[in-house]
């Protein structure tokens, strides 16, 4: 049976930590799944680790769509969630919801969409029209130029309590879920906190209900133009073959061994 957004929302109720990969092709997808791992994400990371890009924000509509059907017809039981890429979710909410039904049809079972509180209205817009959303908070890829890089967020007090007020006014608007990309370990567990909604942690600590990683990351296949960030941790060291990284990956996760301090901020 494919796991959906009740069953992910009773896994954070009952403390069992979920576990997430990227994961863009069918291959993976069924190796993935059946080495354990909850959440299937076909991240826009794909235009750095599949097309060499320095950024994630030449992918496109179609790029996605084509990566999410190979995903959903490699896949059983995972729950597949998928990227909005740049430029289909900012224009207004019904442009979004014809973007983010075209994800659906293609087998994504909820989209994800970077953007603090200046997203609330289209996520309700969405959420409100059947389609389950994932925010996207703290460091958004997309917002790379207006962000001076990719730094770490949330470590002054008054971006913390932005991030705070965010989070809860996303939850508040409909989000299903709200995933974390490298902010303080601290914030991230009050936020995890304060919401009921499962919180995804991406080099945001050990609290969240959640982790996630770039599956090459994980590998240790990527060699991009990105540097190495804190929070990748290479599972093939001293493993055998991939399904046992991923295994490694999985069991670490559920039982709170990844990420340490060190992976965090
Ligand atoms: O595209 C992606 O890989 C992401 C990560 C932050 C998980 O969104």
């Amino acid at each position: 049976m494919r796991i959906t957004q009740k069953t992910l929302q009773k896994m954070r109720d009952t403390g069992e930590k979920i576990s997430a990969l990227t994961c863009y092709d069918a291959s993976f997808a069924s190796l993935l799944e059946n080495s354990g791992v909850d959440i299937l994400l076909v991240g826009d990371s794909l235009g750095n680790v599949l097309q060499g890009e320095k950024t994630t924000l030449s992918v496109t509509l179609d790029d996605m769509l084509y990566h999410t059907g190979c995903v959903a017809r490699g896949s059983r039981k995972a729950f597949i969630m998928a990227d909005m890429p740049f430029g289909t979710s900012q224009v207004s909410p019904e442009n979004t919801f014809e973007n983010a039904a075209e994800l659906i049809s293609a087998g994504a079972s909820m989209v994800k969409i970077e953007g603090g509180r200046v997203m609330a209205e289209t996520i309700k817009f969405l959420s409100l029209r059947g389609i389950p959303v994932c925010a996207h908070i703290g460091l958004m890829p997309q917002s790379v130029h207006m962000l001076g890089g990719y730094k770490v967020q949330g470590k002054s007090t008054n971006q913390a309590n932005q991030l705070m007020e965010d989070a809860i006014i996303l939850e508040e608007a409909g989000a299903g879920m709200l995933l974390m990309e490298a902010i303080p370990a601290i914030l991230a567990k009050k936020i995890t906190k304060k919401l009921v909604i499962p919180t995804i942690g991406i080099g945001a600590g050990v609290d969240c209900d959640a982790q996630v990683l770039v599956l090459y990351d994980i590998l240790g296949i990527y060699s991009g133009t990105k540097s190495k960030s804190k929070f990748i941790k290479n599972f093939m060291d001293g493993a055998g073959s991939i399904n046992e990284a991923v295994e490694n990956y999985v069991k670490e996760v559920k039982s709170k061994k990844f990420p340490k301090s060190e992976h965090g901020f």
